[in-house]
């Protein structure tokens, strides 16, 4: 009795719940377990099924118990009274259909054990010894279809570098067919542009800067990814929420918005260029849409053709049941809304593969930039316009997250709700993958769109300010410090109004500083823009498309151990390395036989 009210004060004096000790920790049931697979699945009678166990006390007081209410209460970490099993039942044919109940049996027998009531909280999967069998013997009619266009692409390319070479002298050629030349896509993709004056603008810097943006990013997944397995230390995970890199990262993830500006930025700047040839018409616009759909849709659809048909096939075992088997299921049943870029739309709250989402906002957010543009591209007050709809729509979000309570991304990532992909957590998915939210990001692009274009039209003093030079150099340490810093400041903040106003406050900053950063890769002759603008870099930079849609399965099918694992950072560091090794590796083909010939081709038929 006194201990529970000293509990309540404690928690209520310090808002933290006290950090249980080593010894305690050791004394909480396993969060993860998983039975023996293989030989389980060759009987006959073989049941495997996984499930989440939720445990209370039969009776109190009840020492182990108190001690996963006390752990738990911790909101960042996981709720210790789920309990994660893979667990081998055997059951005949006839009851296979009741394998909840079976599961549940096996549950509250061996909670017994522990003095507690189980109780089943979700059936995860379930595989009998048939389906194994069916499985290695049958293979479904679209994994054969996606070989099947694997092949054809590949023919494709071969026909395409046998007629390149064979015509080589020839003066009229079939321009599809070259479209398929490998060697004229190896070369397009190895090419080395140097920039000529260094005080003009030059963009190859922003694409070096990309990817450590990437790099970043899928450090920060491959942790991600590390919640939806089996460990055997789920605290290094608990601990990993509460850590500051794991802030830096979860907080981080704004970063989404600087590429988001990059893309409305590019387009603007581009279409201005161009409006010196031509005057724009809003005529343009389906073209403006076709050549971007040509150049992402086709790796695309490749990429989720993948998730739907051997995804769940390339690593066998129980943690690809466990944790990828239903994803896959979505990407056969999303495959539409994907190739639609809908997918934040419709059915939004189910994912196949969750950064997906960030190429149907980069879509709706360019369709936009080039109406936008194409409408607005003589109107002079152009840029005043776009800082009005910038401010304006932050408040927009500011007003629709506070009357909902959405809350940033920072605030969300607790061990429970990463381990489920922030299920149901309608912050997430009718907030952080929205268009709308991104709206202002957008608007941002479109103003400095503009003030390059205007930039080269006067002279280019601006960025000769030293002030400006100087927060330039320092804006990347800057962003991660604001987002360290920030980030652990607010975390155990819980009012309605301070995370509504630290979300748009955080934003603006973080859309100054990337800016700034970004900008001056573009205009500074200084030592970063020389580092990224690295020729090295160029053809990886180009990769980025793929390397971005394929990183997500390649680090799940990494981390689908078979078998419950500790994980450390060297663990993480080696699987990101894997990750980002890997995911090259695969970019790289895709990019020269998939993104690159189906781009030209579809430019050439227009
Ligand atoms: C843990 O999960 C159970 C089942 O959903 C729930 O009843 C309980 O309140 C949760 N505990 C905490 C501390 O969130």
């Amino acid at each position: 009795m006194y201990k529970s009210i000293y509990a309540v004060l404690f928690l209520f004096v310090s808002g933290k719940a006290r950090e249980l000790t080593d010894a305690e920790k050791s004394r909480l049931p396993r969060m993860y377990e998983l039975d023996e697979y293989k030989s389980c699945l060759a009987e006959v009678d073989g049941l495997y099924c996984f499930g989440t166990i939720h445990l209370t006390p039969t009776e109190r007081p009840h020492d182990i118990y108190e001690l996963m209410e006390e752990h738990s209460s911790n909101p960042y970490y996981f709720n210790r009274t789920l309990i994660r099993r893979g667990w081998c039942l055997s059951a005949r044919d006839a009851e296979k259909s009741n394998a909840a109940n079976i599961f549940e049996n096996r549950a509250k027998n061996w909670a017994k054990t522990l003095r507690m009531n189980a109780k089943l909280h979700r059936l995860q999967h379930c595989r009998t010894y048939h389906e194994t069998k069916d499985d290695e013997d049958a293979i479904e009619p679209e994994q054969k279809l996606f070989v099947k266009i694997l092949l054809a692409i590949l023919a494709m390319n071969i026909v395409g570098t046998v007629y390149d070479h064979a015509t080589r002298d020839s003066s009229r050629r079939n321009k599809l067919l070259l479209a398929w030349s490998m060697s004229a896509n190896w070369n397009k993709l190895t090419a080395i542009r140097t920039t000529g004056d260094p005080r003009l603008p030059t963009f190859e810097a922003v694409q070096g800067f990309r990817i450590l943006c990437l790099l970043f990013v899928f450090y920060a997944h491959v942790l991600v990814l590390h919640y939806l397995f089996f460990v055997a230390n789920p605290e290094a995970l608990e601990q990993l929420t509460v850590s500051t890199k794991g802030i830096i990262l979860s907080n981080g993830s704004n970063l989404v918005h600087m590429f988001l500006i990059l893309t409305s930025y590019m387009t603007t700047y581009n279409l201005l260029l161009y409006s010196e040839k031509k005057p724009l018409e809003l005529r343009m616009l389906p073209l403006c849409i076709y050549k971007r759909i040509i150049r992402i849709t086709p790796v695309y659809a490749l990429v989720m053709g993948y998730g739907a048909t051997w995804y769940a096939r390339t690593r066998t075992g129980p943690m690809t049941d466990y944790a990828i088997k239903g994803y896959s299921a979505t990407c056969v049943k999303k495959f539409w809304t994907h190739i639609f870029y809908l997918n934040n739309v419709i059915n939004k709250e189910e994912t196949c593969l969750m950064p997906s989402w960030y190429l149907a906002v980069d879509m709706h957010l360019y369709i936009l930039t080039c109406l936008l543009t194409l409408l607005l591209w003589r109107y002079r007050q152009a840029k005043r316009l776009y800082t009005h709809l910038f401010f304006g729509f932050l408040f927009v979000n500011f007003l629709v997250c506070y009357i909902y309570e959405y809350k940033p991304l920072v605030f969300l990532s607790k061990a429970e709700a990463i381990s489920t992909l922030f299920e149901k957590l309608p912050s997430f998915w009718h907030y952080y993958i929205s268009t709308w939210g991104a709206l202002p990001s957008c608007f941002a692009g479109l103003y400095f769109g503009h003030l390059q274009y205007d930039l080269l039209k006067k002279d280019n003093t601006i960025f000769t300010n030293k002030a400006l030079v100087y927060l330039h150099n320092i804006s990347f340490p800057l962003t991660i410090l604001w987002a360290a810093v920030t980030g652990t400041y607010t975390h155990s903040i819980s009012s309605r109004l301070s995370i509504t106003v630290f979300m748009v406050v955080d934003k603006i900053v973080f859309i100054f500083l990337s800016s700034i950063l970004v900008l001056g890769l573009i205009n500074i002759d200084g030592p970063q823009r020389r580092f990224f603008a690295w020729s090295g870099w160029q053809a990886l930079g180009r990769m980025s498309l793929c390397v971005m849609l394929c990183h997500w399965c390649v680090g799940c099918i990494i981390a689908a151990k078979p078998y419950v694992y500790e994980i450390s950072d060297i663990e993480m560091t080696v699987d990101w390395i894997a990750t980002v090794v890997l995911s090259y590796a695969i970019a790289l083909p895709v990019t020269v036989l998939v993104e690159y010939p189906f781009q030209k081709f579809f430019e050439t038929i227009i």
